[in-house]
C-alpha cells in the first residue's frame, strides 16, 4: 500500500523555510505594531455566505476555488480563500463599526484556494494581513502603502508598485456602462463574455493576449473618476512621492476580489517568475455595510508569504548556542540540570545518550554549536567542565558555576 502524500499543491514548511517563516512573521508583527496595528485571529472555517456576500460571486475565487463542503450540522461552510472577509464580519458582529473611531488589526494564518498549482501558486498558503477601519483620509491609504514598502525593504526585498483607483459609487456605475459599451463590440474570450455581464471591470486585466490587445482603445477608469475621487488619487500620488515611494500608474490593475472601491494596488517582483504578485490591496469603503454594519471606509492589504519567502534575504542575527554533553552514565543527570539552567538565558542543545568526546564534538559542529561543553567522571570529581569554543578553537576546563 502506498503511503500518504500531502495534498496537492499543500505543503510542510520545515526546516530552513520555518525559520524564515517565524523570522518573518517576528519582524513584520514588529514593524505593524508601529504603525497601531493590534495582533487578531478569526476561524478558518467561516459561512460560504461571507465569501460569496464581500469576495464576489463573479470572481475566480468564489466561483471556482473555494473549499466548500456541508458540515454535519448541514450549514454551508468554506474553509476561508482570504483574510479580509472574516476581519469585516469580526468587526460588524462586535459592534466595533458602532463604537466609531479608527480600528487597526494585523493577522497571518493559512488561506484556501483550489487553484491549478504552479511556482507561487499553492492550495493551501500564508498571508500576512493589515486591515484598517475608519479613516477616510488618503493619508491613511498612504500610510499603509508606507508600512508594506517598509515591511518588504526590511526584508532586502526589491519590488514595483502598481497603484490604480477604481473609483467610488458615484462614479464606477457610469463608468462601467461606457465600458460595456465598448466591450460589446469586440472578440473577446469566454471569460470575458461572461464577465461583461458579471463584473465588466474584471475584463481590464484578463491574461489572455488577444483579449489584451483588443482592450487596447477601452476606456479608462482613471479618466473617469468623480471630482472626490480623483482629487485623493491625486493627492496619494504626491503623498507617495514626497515620501520616495516609487509607482507606476495602472488603470488595468482592478485586482480579482468584487470589494474594492478607490486606492488599489499590487507590489510585484520580477524575480519569482510567473506569480508575480507578492502583495496587494486596497479601500473598501463599502464592505462593511455590505456585511450588515454601519458605512465605515476601511482599508488594506495582504502578502503571500510564500511568495515572500523565496525573496527574504535574512539579517544575521548574532546567536550563541550552547552543546552541553555527558561523558559518563554518573554525569548524565548533572548535564541535564545545567542544560535546563541554562536554556532559561540562551538556546541550548544535548544529547540524553552517554557518548565519547569525539561523538560529542561531531554532534555539536553538525548542529552550528558555538560552545560545546562537556562532563566526564573526571570533571565530575573536580566540580569543573570542559569548554570549547568551536569559532575560535579556544578550549579550558572551569568551574561549573562559572558556566
Ligand atoms: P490577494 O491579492 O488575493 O488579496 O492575495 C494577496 C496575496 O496572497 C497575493 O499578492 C499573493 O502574494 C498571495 N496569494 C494569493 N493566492 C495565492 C496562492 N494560490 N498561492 C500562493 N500565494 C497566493 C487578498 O487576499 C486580499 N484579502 C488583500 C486585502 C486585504 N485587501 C484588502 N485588505
Amino acid at each position: 500500500m502506498a503511503n500518504i502524500q500531502s495534498l496537492r499543491g499543500m505543503k510542510d514548511i520545515l526546516k530552513e523555510d520555518s525559520e524564515l517563516f517565524t523570522y518573518f512573521i517576528k519582524n513584520s508583527s514588529k514593524i505593524a505594531s508601529r504603525y497601531g496595528f493590534s495582533y487578531l485571529e478569526t476561524p478558518i472555517l467561516e459561512e460560504t455566505a461571507l465569501f460569496k456576500r464581500s469576495v464576489g460571486e463573479s470572481s475566480d475565487i468564489v466561483g471556482k476555488e473555494m473549499y466548500q463542503f456541508i458540515d454535519k450540522g448541514d450549514n454551508d461552510v468554506c474553509l476561508r480563500p482570504e483574510g479580509t472577509a472574516g476581519v469585516v464580519r469580526m468587526f460588524v458582529q462586535n459592534k466595533l463599526d458602532r463604537a466609531g473611531g479608527t480600528n487597526r488589526f494585523f493577522y497571518h494564518g493559512p488561506m484556501f484556494r483550489y487553484e491549478r498549482p504552479q511556482k507561487g501558486r499553492l492550495r493551501q498558503f500564508h498571508q500576512f494581513g493589515c486591515e484598517s477601519f475608519g479613516e477616510q483620509s488618503v493619508y491613511e491609504d498612504a500610510n499603509i502603502i508606507l508600512m508594506l514598502s517598509e515591511i518588504l525593504s526590511f526584508f532586502g526585498i526589491e519590488y514595483q508598485l502598481q497603484l490604480n483607483s477604481l473609483g467610488c459609487k458615484d462614479c464606477m456605475p457610469s463608468y462601467k456602462q461606457n465600458l460595456v459599451a465598448h466591450l460589446e463590440d469586440l472578440t473577446l474570450c469566454e471569460d470575458c463574455n461572461r464577465r461583461i455581464t458579471t463584473n465588466p471591470i474584471r475584463v481590464l486585466d484578463c491574461k489572455n493576449e488577444s483579449c489584451q490587445n483588443e482592450l487596447k482603445d477601452a476606456p479608462k477608469i482613471t479618466n473617469s473618476l468623480c471630482e472626490v475621487c480623483d482629487a485623493d488619487f491625486s493627492k496619494l500620488k504626491t503623498i507617495l512621492d514626497n515620501n520616495g515611494i516609487k509607482y507606476t500608474v495602472d488603470s488595468n490593475l482592478v485586482r480579482g476580489l468584487d470589494y474594492y472601491t478607490k486606492t488599489a494596488f499590487e507590489f510585484v517582483s520580477s524575480n519569482i517568475g510567473a506569480q508575480s504578485a507578492i502583495a496587494g490591496g486596497g479601500r473598501y469603503d463599502r464592505l462593511v455595510e455590505f456585511l450588515g454594519g454601519r458605512e465605515t471606509p476601511a482599508i488594506g492589504f495582504a502578502i503571500g508569504i510564500e511568495r515572500l519567502l523565496e525573496l527574504i534575504v535574512k539579517k544575521d542575527e548574532p546567536k550563541e548556542l550552547l552543546y552541553i554533553g555527558a561523558m559518563s552514565q554518573d554525569a548524565s543527570d548533572l548535564v541535564f540540570t545545567l542544560v535546563n539552567q541554562k536554556r532559561k538565558t540562551q538556546e541550548v542543545i544535548t544529547d540524553y545518550k552517554v557518548r565519547n568526546f569525539n561523538k560529542h564534538l561531531k554532534n555539536a559542529q553538525k548542529a552550528n554549536a558555538t560552545i560545546v561543553a562537556l562532563i566526564g567522571d573526571n570533571e565530575l570529581k573536580d566540580n569543573t567542565i570542559w569548554i570549547k569554543n568551536l569559532n575560535t578553537k579556544e578550549e579550558k576546563t572551569i568551574n561549573i558555576e562559572e558556566l
